[in-house]
């Protein structure tokens, strides 16, 4: 019997990559988001291996119902929770519905999504999450994703620490800037901007050797890092300058 991953947000960017990267080794995949048509397309490229499941996250009845109408014996080795949106908002006029939809799929719809797949995950398989390196600097207009994104890796990260009882491996996921359609709407320079097909590769090789936390490309990550240990003041600075440019 082959393996079996669930990937969400596989309509498009790093998920759907990803999901193509997994089928192509042979593994089952449970490809989901919303867009039927876009879903449908990925399914033709391998329809032996790719399940198509046109469900949103954010509709909790909707997820359960489909957890439910899963038969028993489905488990998954590999839960990707990959889904989500980024919108940035102007910080003099906040708008509190970008805060609720961003929160909504990048951080409700992870819990809820780990609390419905967690029983079909065994000792040995993993559960991975994908977050961001947005929360590791301040940067402009990203109030409402950063915020998101560094609650979804605290998340992960106590997650972790709670189930090393149970066997259950919890990979975070942090990428820095990856060639995807929610990238292509940016104005702004991305350092180190990463093809979508190597991101992919290395979610699959990272998993597969039990990292428990990746970050791509590396050297966006060290140098946000290093940024992250200057002084606050000088730091601070730094993060107006580059809204200004
Ligand atoms: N690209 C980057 O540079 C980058 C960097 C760091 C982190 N990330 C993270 O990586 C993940 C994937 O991003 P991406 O760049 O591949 O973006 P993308 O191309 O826009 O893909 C986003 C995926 O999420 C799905 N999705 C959104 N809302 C959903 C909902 N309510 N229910 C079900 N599926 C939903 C979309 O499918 P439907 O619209 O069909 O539902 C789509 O498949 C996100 O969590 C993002 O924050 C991306």
């Amino acid at each position: 019997m082959s393996a079996t991953i669930l990937i969400t947000g596989a309509s498009s960017g790093i998920g759907r990559e990803t999901a193509s990267y997994y089928a192509k080794q042979g593994w089952t995949v449970y490809a989901l988001a919303r867009s039927a048509d876009k879903l449908a397309e990925l399914a033709a490229e391998n329809p032996a291996q790719i399940i198509p499941i046109s469900l949103d996250l954010t509709d909790l009845a909707a997820m359960q119902a489909w957890q439910r109408s899963l038969p028993a014996t489905v488990h998954f080795d590999v839960v990707l929770l990959n889904a989500g949106n980024c919108e940035y908002v102007e910080a003099k006029d906040l708008d509190l519905a970008a805060f609720e939809r961003t929160f909504a799929i990048n951080f409700q719809a992870v819990v809820a999504s780990t609390k419905l797949f967690l029983p079909k995950l065994h000792a040995g398989n993993t559960l991975a999450i994908v977050s961001s390196m947005a929360h590791f600097f301040p940067f402009t207009r990203s109030e409402a994703y950063g915020a998101s994104k560094a609650a979804v890796s605290y998340f992960t990260e106590s997650l972790r620490v709670d189930l090393a009882d149970t066997g259950i491996k919890v990979c975070l996921i942090e990428p820095g800037f990856i060639d995807t359609p929610l990238t292509q709407k940016n104005d702004f320079s991305m350092p180190f901007l990463m093809p979508v097909a190597v991101a992919a590769k290395r979610i699959f090789e990272g998993i597969n050797a039990g990292k428990i936390r990746l970050r791509f490309p590396r050297r966006l990550g060290y140098l946000l890092r290093i940024l992250s240990l200057l002084p606050y003041g000088i730091r601070t600075k730094l993060a107006a300058r580059m809204k200004q440019s």
